[in-house]
């Protein structure tokens, strides 16, 4: 069955001016229908348009949003030091000494790959001279390439057009998450126009062709981006991969005389491939230059109700560790409720501001928490009882919640700590599922304190503090990262469905001042 990508329906452009064209909306949904693909012909419904055009400005906020959410997931998978690693040695191999290359990111989006490698400095540090260069056809990516460039003061440059048809050729082509996009012959005529072009190698990196490629995608898309057409896409990405076949066949057919297309370490990373031109001198200095860059790589007691000493100790122990996770977990609901919103490169200031306001959120809820016990063991007709009855709700909790919290810290200190391709994995099996099942975690703990909770009061304090838990991050969100032209999107939607149901019409989806079916 075709698979499609939202991102390829809703923008097309002129190839001669690269002047955005008109899209209609139907034509989109006509198209996702045929698929078979139900779910994009919903998120397209929603899509603001006017008479049957889609906004071209919001679609361009759509595709920045994703594209920036994007970014986050490769910084996550540091796809661009996998870039590096194998750039590095190729640019090694295809250049003279003393002459600057000129890197060319085909289709660069917001120009991660490009900003990462300006930013870093990390071809200037393997004395590597080389002039950074991103080319997309999309107007408002390298509008946001360019914004965020400057933003921090980046000596690279982001052009409009088409890639292979630049005034100065490349010395070596990259680009991540492209070849996928191309289908049918538009594969075959991408490596034609790369070979045509005079360039000396080009490492492509795409999603591997895995069963599990799929899985990942929609596990990683889930828990790490917000935006629906991005979640569509990363799945689609993911079943629309190309065999190494395919791509060893386009490749080699376009090599001309002289030239080969190579697949580089298989074993490499699961979710990548790249390819280089010269197999010969690259091969060589990938065996001796990556090499180095590669290596490497108890629940809580029970309550006890028997000992008057235990009872003291897991009354302190158990309020205080709970307090303590409520913060972490505060903290790092901080740090997730700003992902996906900047695509600066240099973001440690961006994060701690928005670790400190998830603590301040979760400090705040911790408080308001606080009163409500506080009220509980006031009205209690022997508030020690109540204390230890609160003691042992708090106890299930962490049955539940201490495992977890053990596995999240465990994973985060082997992310920062292992080499990247083990701290990689880390993240495709530890982080990425842990953050799926917390919000059901969470909500365990609250029933499991509930239910074994002997008083109402006590079940109440224990679902109190799940759905305190919960609250901090999408408080922390809305309150300071929500794109405002979301939160006014959705006001419309519900104005529309209100007054849709007060004067009986059928509710529609109602983007500010335009409503349809
Ligand atoms: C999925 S996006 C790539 C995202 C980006 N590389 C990233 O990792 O965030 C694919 C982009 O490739 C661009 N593209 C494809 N072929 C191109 C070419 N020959 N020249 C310039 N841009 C191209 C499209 O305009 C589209 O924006």
């Amino acid at each position: 069955m075709t698979v499609l990508e939202i991102s390829d329906l809703i923008v097309r452009h002129d190839l001669a001016s690269g002047a955005a064209l008109p899209v209609h909306r139907d034509a989109v949904l006509a198209a996702l229908r045929a698929a078979g693909d139900r779910r994009g012909a919903r998120i397209v419904r929603r899509l603001p348009h006017h008479d049957g055009v889609l906004d071209a400005a919001a679609v361009d906020r759509i595709l920045v949003r994703t594209h920036t959410e994007l970014q986050r997931l490769n910084e996550e998978l540091r796809i661009a030091d996998q870039l590096a690693e194998l750039l590095v040695p190729v640019l090694r191999a295809v250049t003279r000494p003393g002459e600057r290359a000129r890197v060319v990111d085909v289709g660069c989006g917001i120009g991660y790959a490009i900003r990462w490698l300006a930013a870093t400095g990390t071809l200037a540090a393997n004395t590597i001279d080389a002039e950074l260069c991103g080319v997309d056809f999309n107007a408002a990516l390298i509008g946001e390439a360019r914004r965020l460039a400057a933003a921090e003061g980046l000596e690279c440059r982001f052009v409009l057009g088409d890639a292979f048809d630049l005034k100065d050729t490349a010395t070596v082509y990259i680009s991540s998450g492209v070849l996928h996009h191309l289908r049918g012959e538009e594969l075959g005529a991408f490596f034609r126009a790369q070979a045509g072009t005079g360039v000396r190698a080009y490492c492509h990196f795409d999603i591997a062709a895995t069963r599990l490629a799929p899985v990942d995608a929609w596990m990683f898309h889930r828990a790490r981006m917000r935006e629906p057409l991005g979640r569509h896409d990363g799945v689609a990405s993911a079943r629309r991969a190309h065999s190494d076949h395919e791509l060893m066949s386009a490749a080699r057919s376009a090599a001309g005389a002289g030239a080969d297309a190579v697949p580089a370490d298989a074993a490499q990373q699961p979710v990548l491939r790249v390819r280089a031109a010269d197999p010969r001198r690259a091969a060589r200095a990938l065996a001796g230059g990556a090499g180095g860059a590669r290596a490497g790589g108890a629940p809580p007691g029970r309550g006890d109700r028997a000992g008057a000493p235990a009872v003291v100790s897991a009354g302190f122990a158990v309020p205080v560790t709970l307090a303590l996770l409520a913060l972490v977990d505060g903290a790092l609901a901080g740090h997730r409720a700003a992902t996906g919103r900047s695509g600066l490169i240099r973001k440690r200031a961006y994060y701690v501001v928005a670790m400190r306001r998830g603590l301040a959120a979760g400090a705040a809820v911790l408080g308001g928490l606080a009163l409500v016990l506080g009220a509980v063991l006031a009205a209690a007709s022997d508030p020690a009882a109540r204390y230890g009855q609160l003691t042992r709700a708090g106890i299930a909790m962490l049955w539940v919640l201490g495992p977890f919290a053990i596995a999240v810290l465990a994973t985060l200190a082997g992310y920062f700590t292992l080499p990247r391709r083990p701290a990689t994995f880390l993240i495709l099996l530890g982080l990425g599922p842990l953050t799926l099942i917390r919000p059901w975690l969470t909500v365990a703990a609250g029933i499991v304190a509930a239910w074994t909770a002997p008083a109402w009061p006590v079940a109440g304090c224990a679902v109190l503090a799940a759905a305190g838990v919960l609250l901090v991050e999408p408080w922390v969100h809305r309150r300071w990262y929500a794109d405002p032209h979301i939160g006014a999107a959705y006001r419309g939607r519900i104005r529309g469905r209100i007054s849709g149901l007060l004067t009986g019409s059928r509710a529609g989806c109602c983007v500010r001042d335009r409503c349809g079916p």
